[in-house]
Formats: structure tokens, C-alpha cells, sequence
């Protein structure tokens, strides 16, 4: 297994099913592997907001047995212009582990480069990997499988969400529509980059995205870090809100999945956020234990 998890990419296809098969235990099992920490610390370190990502991995930590320790730019050096590289192999002195959530992947990478301890990418303006082990193990587990599960991405498909998303189709077989204005869709070398997969297909149309699928996911319109754009962004997005409509041409028992936090009557309505089609309570959930099956594997 490689040191770092920078992009879902970065675990193979068999570590892929050995995670997301150890994140189901957990699930069963919140005390499973109690010790597999014991006498470690892993540095959590956030340079953007978190609820989920901070408390489930500072959680995930101590269920492990181990010790968590939160930093964010105020109080770190880096904050004050230390560069990544540096604070790097200084921590890498100390820790164990380190989860990073930054702003420019290459920032993150560069960091995770000049580490000699695992590093864990916990969101970038580029990837959200973690995001997506909670993703699929929900998927998962109501489907029983992967293959051929057709998800419709709703939104902006050049976000952190809708790239992990390619990468997590591309791994897995899923069959994944990007319902999305032209100006927000993914960069063709990106998806040149994986050799243009038969199973991602680009939507502008978003009942066309819909239609027929097992999952409509969808993310906040505006990201952070996107603050400015907003404007722009809520008038683009609009035609690609989750509302009932839209659930109208999914499959009957299509489930609404959505990473949080939600923006109700902006990218979903409030109606099918809390309606009986949404699984994003669930989804929120499983950030624990996909995350602590990837700490298990990296840590
Ligand atoms: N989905 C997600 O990563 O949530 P937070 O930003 O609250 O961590
Ligand atoms: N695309 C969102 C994801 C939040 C979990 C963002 O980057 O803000």
C-alpha cells in the first residue's frame, strides 16, 4: 500500500474492497481493533471549517486507541508563512499519522511528500477521497454491490466531490452521469487522464442525468474557498437543484445522497433532504467508519 491517500487512485482496486469491507465491521463493531493505535498520536490538521471530517476522524482515533491532536492555521507556523515542506519533517518527528485538510492540492501533496509518516487527505480544493470511502460503503451496503449502480452527480462537476466521483467510477464500475452546466464540468485532461471511461458521461441535461438512476448525490453550489463566484454560481446551478421533480424520473427507489453540509432550497430542497428517499444521515455516519478502516490500513 502506498504511504499516502492523496485521491481515491492512490489505493488500488483490492485495498479499494479490503477498506470499505473492513469500514462494514466497523459499522458492526464500533470496538473492533481498540488497540490498533494504542501509543500512537495522529496529527489532525485543518486549514478549512470541518464538523464531520474533524470530529469523525478525532473519534475514529481514540475508538482506535490512539491519540488525536487538532491543529488549524491559527495556531501552527504555517500560518505565519512556515512552508508545508518544513512543518512536514518536523512533525513527521513527533506523529504517527497526519490527516490535512488544505487548500491547493499541490500544497497538500507537497506536504504529504516531505513527510515520512502516512499522510491522509481530509479535502482539497481538488479531491476529497474520505468523502468517498463513506460514499461507497453506503452504496455498498443497500446495493450489494458496485458494478453498474448508476449514480447522477448533480451540480458543480468540476468540484473536489465530482472529481473523486470519476475516480470512484473509473474503480469501480459504477455507472456515474454528471449533471451539470457545460462551463462547471470536469477538465478534458482529467478525464483523459484515466482514459476517458465509457461508464462517466456528461449530462447538461439534468432530467437526461436522472433518469432512471439509483442515486441522485449532490454537493453544496458553492465550495469554499468559492465564496466569491456565488453570485454566478447560484443562477448556473439552479437548473440542477434536487427537488422532487427530478426524483420523479429516477428509479422508484432512487436514494438522495448528499456529503453535507446542505444548503436547503439551494442545491436541495428541504422536502427530499429530509424525505424518505435521502440516506445522507447514514452517509454521515459511515465517514467514521470508512475513515477508521483507512487509518487502520495507513496507520
Ligand atoms: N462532508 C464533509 O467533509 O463535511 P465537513 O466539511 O463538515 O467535514
Ligand atoms: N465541495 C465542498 C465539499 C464540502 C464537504 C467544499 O469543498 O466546500
Amino acid at each position: 500500500m502506498a504511504k499516502d491517500f492523496m485521491r481515491l487512485l492512490d489505493i488500488s482496486k483490492e485495498e479499494l474492497r479490503e477498506t470499505i469491507n473492513l469500514a462494514h465491521k466497523y459499522r458492526e463493531d464500533r470496538t473492533l481493533n481498540s488497540n490498533h493505535l494504542s501509543g500512537k498520536t495522529i496529527g489532525l490538521i485543518f486549514l478549512k471549517n470541518s464538523t464531520r471530517t474533524r470530529v469523525s476522524f478525532e473519534t475514529g482515533v481514540y475508538q482506535l486507541g490512539g491519540n488525536p491532536m487538532y491543529m488549524d492555521q491559527n495556531g501552527l507556523q504555517v500560518g505565519r508563512g512556515e512552508s508545508f515542506e518544513d512543518t512536514a519533517k518536523v512533525l513527521s518527528r513527533y506523529l504517527d499519522g497526519i490527516v490535512i485538510r488544505g487548500h491547493k492540492h499541490g500544497d497538500i501533496k507537497a506536504f504529504a511528500d516531505s513527510c515520512s509518516i502516512s499522510v491522509i487527505n481530509a479535502l482539497t480544493d481538488t479531491f476529497h477521497p474520505c468523502q468517498l470511502l463513506a460514499d461507497i460503503q453506503l452504496i455498498d451496503n443497500l446495493k450489494g454491490r458496485l458494478e453498474g449502480v448508476k449514480v447522477a452527480f448533480m451540480g458543480d462537476c468540476a468540484s473536489n466531490m465530482a472529481l473523486s466521483w470519476i475516480y470512484a467510477a473509473h474503480m469501480t464500475g459504477m455507472e456515474l452521469r454528471l449533471g451539470g452546466p457545460e462551463d462547471f464540468m470536469p477538465p478534458k485532461e482529467f478525464l483523459e487522464s484515466i482514459g476517458n471511461p465509457d461508464n462517466v458521461k456528461v449530462c447538461p441535461d439534468a432530467k437526461e442525468a436522472a433518469e432512471g438512476v439509483d442515486f441522485i448525490y449532490t454537493d453544496v453550489w458553492i465550495s469554499m474557498g468559492f465564496e466569491e463566484e456565488a453570485a454566478e454560481r447560484s443562477k448556473a446551478f439552479l437548473p440542477y437543484q434536487v427537488n422532487q421533480g427530478l426524483l420523479n424520473v429516477a428509479a422508484s427507489d432512487v436514494k438522495v445522497m448528499h456529503c453535507l453540509p446542505a444548503y436547503r432550497e439551494k442545491e436541495i430542497t428541504a422536502e427530499v433532504l429530509e424525505g424518505k428517499h435521502s440516506v445522507v444521515w447514514d452517509q454521515a455516519e459511515n465517514r467514521l467508519h470508512a475513515q477508521k478502516a483507512i487509518m487502520t490500513l495507513k496507520f
